[in-house]
């Protein structure tokens, strides 16, 4: 299993990752084109098992701090272990002394779970912030 940057090539699967994923998916192909002509201060991360493609991560950076804005596993794929260990390539792969923000439904009890297990903190919760009435929870983990 690999991490790597995103390419065009990946958009097909990493849509269907995004679709699949999420109620409401945010990422379209527009913002993901953009993303990959780096045209933003975001990245596309790929996660790869066997040339397949598993699930991604799309982060931010600047002045060592890390925004992870969004993290997802091809459904087929999820329970199996894979989020954690992708994040766990992804942190491992980073530069020392980088903070990494992120921020996630608390009725995402899977995610909620999974970042805990990372030894992320939660730091602030912003009341019903979700379409579905969810609060948002402000996590971080200072490496
Ligand atoms: C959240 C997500 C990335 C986790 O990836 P995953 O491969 O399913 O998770 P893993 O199998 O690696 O499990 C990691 C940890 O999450 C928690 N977890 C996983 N499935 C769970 C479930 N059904 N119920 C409760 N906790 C669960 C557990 O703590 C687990 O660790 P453990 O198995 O050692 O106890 C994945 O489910 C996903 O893509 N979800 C949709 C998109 C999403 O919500 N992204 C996060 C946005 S903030």
């Amino acid at each position: 299993m690999i991490l790597r940057k995103g390419i065009e090539s990946d958009l097909k699967d990493v849509l269907n990752i995004e679709v699949m994923a999420y109620e409401n998916p945010y990422w379209n192909k527009n913002m993901l084109l953009k993303l990959l002509a780096n045209k933003t201060d975001k990245r596309l991360w790929i996660y790869e098992v066997d040339n397949d493609v598993f699930g991604f991560i799309i982060d931010m950076r600047h002045k060592g701090e890390i925004s992870l804005l969004n993290i997802a596993i091809h459904k087929c794929r999820q329970g199996m272990g894979h989020g954690l260990k992708m994040l766990k390539i992804y942190i491992k792969s980073l530069p020392d002394k980088h903070s990494i923000y992120l921020e996630v439904n608390k009725n995402n009890i899977k995610a909620l779970n999974m970042y805990t297990k990372l030894n992320f903190e939660r730091v602030s919760t912003r009341k019903s912030y979700y379409n579905d009435g969810g609060d948002a929870i402000n996590m971080q983990l200072v490496r």
